[in-house]
């Protein structure tokens, strides 16, 4: 069912505890699938992509018990899995495709990975080719480089491997495999990804030494079972971030939001934007962790690009709308992974945002937007994807009309609640 969003001039007020953190909520499930023993996480994401990752681990054979935010994962490890019966179906979820297909490659059964139209449609070549080199045996689509994808588990080697893409994804998932393979494996990556995967292995037990850019991982490591304590996850605070400095008069505080220095890219964009906030730090260990306090501004274009990329790859959604309210030119360059996200995020956030009436340009590799160009009603499409569906709510907060959305229920993949939390804020 559609949305319709109609706000007189919003002011934003209030305390949001965001929803836990994507990347780091799947990977919980996944390392504690591979360890030994009794594991336990709080702060769980139930977001639709995270559900996803449980509802094939379940069809591996191990045991996943859901209490509201908290999970228990009983696993012998992956020794224990068993062949599955049916199709593991990943959703909308990249990085549940991508990082089991490292998993998946390395056992002694078979197993079928797909997803829906969207996943269908991304690149997964970038995984199968070196997963190919270290021994792998998928087969699927265009030579195995879209799903539905088929492995056949075998015996790997390890390798040596230079990401062609900066992709935690395809660093995860090599370094997944690795652990199942004989020999030492070296991943260079030139530019730095989140590194959830790293930090999470080490506190379950497993060995991972970086020297410069440089991931050095030995295989035949035993994981053991932990408890993890997931944090905010910064993704979705950005749309809250974006909402408060765009309304007038606004103050929110978000509280325990990651703060892991991979995914911050959006702090230090708005810092160069002349945002007024605070970050009041609560855990600086492991996966750090902060406070965050946000308040409306007086905003300047900027340009972002080159290594801060990774940094707020998820984030650009928002950031562009951030930057239809800033004054000036916001140049967003380096950024052609949008294109292969859960759908064209240059095209379709360029579409959408020239809808409300911005001055938006697409390029090959991201996007011009100068500002600030007060926004129009609009019928707004999310073609599915979570972020342009909390784009598009965030936006209505500032447009002098009605905003129509067509399809919000994409937004609880990454978000449940993410519309009561806006409400919560503006009443
Ligand atoms: C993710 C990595 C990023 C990010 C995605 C989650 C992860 O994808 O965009 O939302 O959890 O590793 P890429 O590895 O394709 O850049």
């Amino acid at each position: 069912m559609p949305l319709n969003l109609e706000y007189k001039k919003p002011v934003l007020k209030g305390t949001i505890q965001v929803p836990g953190d994507k990347s780091i909520s799947h990977r919980s499930i996944m390392f504690g699938a591979m360890a030994s023993g009794k594991t336990t996480v709080e702060g769980f994401l139930l977001g639709a992509d995270c559900l996803s990752t449980i509802s094939c681990f379940r069809k591996l054979g191990v045991t996943i018990d859901l209490d509201g935010d908290r999970v228990t994962i009983t696993s012998e490890g992956a020794a224990g899995w068993k062949e599955p019966a049916a199709i593991l179906d990943t959703g909308n979820s990249g990085t549940t495709t991508r990082l089991m297909l490292g998993l998946l490659a390395a056992t002694n059964f078979h197993s079928v990975v797909a997803g829906d139209d969207s996943i269908a449609k991304r690149p997964m070549k970038r995984i199968v080719e070196p997963l190919r080199q270290m021994g792998a045996d998928i087969r699927g689509r265009q030579n195995g480089h879209f799903t539905p994808l088929a492995i056949q588990g075998t015996k790997l080697s390890a390798i040596n491997y230079t990401l062609p893409v900066a992709s935690a994804q395809v660093k995860s998932a090599i370094l997944l495999a690795a652990l199942y393979a004989d020999g030492i494996t070296l991943i260079e990556e030139p530019v730095a990804t989140r590194d959830h995967t790293e930090i999470m292995l080490g506190h379950f037990g497993a060995v991972i030494k970086r020297s410069g850019n440089t991931i050095r991982v030995g295989g035949g490591q035993k994981l053991t079972a932990n408890h993890v304590k997931v944090p905010g996850d910064i993704s979705s605070a950005a749309f809250m971030i974006g909402a408060a400095l765009i309304t007038q008069g606004s103050e929110i505080r978000l509280t325990n939001v990651g703060t892991n220095p991979t995914r911050t890219g959006i702090l230090d964009v708005i810092g160069q934007m002349g945002a007024d906030f605070e970050m009041e730090e609560t855990a600086v260990e492991g996966e750090r962790s902060a406070d965050l306090v946000i308040r409306s501004s007086r905003l300047k274009g900027i340009e972002i690009g080159g290594a801060l990329i990774p940094r707020l790859i998820d984030e650009i959604p928002v950031i562009a709308l951030i930057a239809t309210q800033c004054h000036g030119t916001t140049v967003i360059k380096d950024a052609e992974e949008l294109r292969v996200k859960e759908t064209d995020r240059i095209s379709a956030v360029v579409d959408e945002l020239a809808k409300m009436g911005a001055d938006i340009t697409a390029t090959s590799d991201g996007m011009i937007i100068n500002g600030p160009t007060p926004l129009t009603g609009a019928e707004m499409k999310t073609y599915g994807d979570h972020r342009l569906g909390m784009m598009a709510a965030v936006a209505s907060l500032t447009a002098d009309g009605p905003v129509t959305i067509d399809d919000p229920d994409c937004i609880a993949v990454s978000y449940p609640g993410f519309m009561e939390h806006l409400k919560r804020l503006i009443d």
